[in-house]
């Protein structure tokens, strides 16, 4: 869907994106990380063209992204960034609309489709639709620009650290909202983060930058496994990457049958990750969880043992 082939861009004297080669699939999700000033929003805006390349090449669908009229290009592809660029001088519900009415959809079908995303981000359309950006948290002026981007139903969604400002619930949800909006619709998305968490929880496909260069990029246990060097081993967390590899594992990778023992009293759901599982052993001081499944029935058991990956029968 996306390719980017041997693609530099240099500012004067600067090189702010050196030679970097990525494509990224229909469907996928590409996590840009790696540290301030790296190439990762240079990189992002050379895709949608708010930013022209030096040197390479960037194809959309195959073909050349010089080739794209810039209607296209807005219409295919959202943009939603941390600051979120919204109009000031507009209400939320303007600012939402604002792709869908340059690409002049009828009034009432704008109308719908602006109530629909303020419902799916949680602004509730009677309190919120008529309000100005000056009047709204971080939070939620970052909702807000969540949602222009994917107003036009662009099948490109380019995200540049767009839940920075908000809350950990609130980011977390958004986080599954977006994963869910993927699964469901088949986006392709590029996101930037700083969060490593984030960058690992939804990426399918991680990419490390650092002084505009690709370090590494696959999937991130792939990464996490097997560092290419000691940056992308530091950036990804260092001493802490059991912990995040344990977070993206669930229960049921390590859970064994019900045994003849008893069953221990502390419960872990099956679709929990081992680092939850973790979590709570090391709570309830308990090396045994009963596993249960969506209706809270026991299925299996973990141990401590079994949890930490060994392998040995008990
Ligand atoms: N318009 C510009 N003119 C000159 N230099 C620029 C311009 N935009 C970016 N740069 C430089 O290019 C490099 C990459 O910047 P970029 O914004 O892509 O980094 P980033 O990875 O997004 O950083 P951050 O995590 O801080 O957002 C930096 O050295 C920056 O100073
Ligand atoms: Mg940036």
């Amino acid at each position: 869907m996306i390719d980017l082939i041997h693609v530099t861009k240099r500012f004067g004297a600067t090189t702010a994106v050196d030679d970097i080669s990525l494509s990224v699939a229909q469907g996928e999700l590409c996590v840009l990380v790696g540290t301030s000033g790296c190439g990762k929003s240079t990189t992002l805006r050379m895709i949608n063209r708010l930013i022209e390349h030096s040197d390479g090449e960037i194809h959309i669908d195959g073909q050349q992204i010089r080739a794209f009229r810039e209607e296209t290009l807005r219409r295919r592809m959202g943009y939603a960034i941390q600051s979120t660029g919204l109009f000031p001088h507009w209400t939320v519900a303007r600012n939402i609309g604002l792709v869908p009415r340059l690409l002049k959809w009828p009034q009432a079908r704008i109308r719908e489709r602006v109530e629909e995303l303020m419902t799916l981000l949680g602004l509730p359309v009677s309190e919120f639709a008529d309000k100005y950006p000056r009047q709204l948290s971080g939070g939620q002026a970052q909702r807000v620009g969540v949602a222009r981007a994917l107003a036009a139903d662009p099948d490109i969604l380019l995200m540049d650290e767009p839940f920075g400002a908000l809350d950990p619930i609130t980011r977390e949800t958004l986080q599954e909202e977006l994963r869910a909006l993927q699964g469901r619709l088949h986006k392709t998305i590029v996101f930037v983060t700083h969060d490593m968490d984030e960058a690992l929880r939804l990426a399918d496909r991680l990419v490390v930058m650092d002084q505009g260069r690709i370090k590494q990029q696959g999937h991130p246990l792939e990464l996490l496994r097997e560092p290419a060097d000691a940056f992308v081993e530091s950036l990804l967390g260092g001493e802490d990457r059991g912990l995040k590899e344990a977070a993206l594992l669930p229960v049921s990778e390590r859970m064994l049958p019900l045994s003849p023992r008893l069953l221990a009293r502390e419960r872990v759901a099956h679709d929990a990750s081992l680092r939850e599982a973790l979590s709570i052993m090391l709570w309830r001081h308990a090396e045994r969880l009963t596993v249960v499944d969506d209706e809270d029935l026991p299925i299996g058991e973990l141990s401590l043992r079994r949890l930490v990956g060994a392998k040995a029968h008990e």
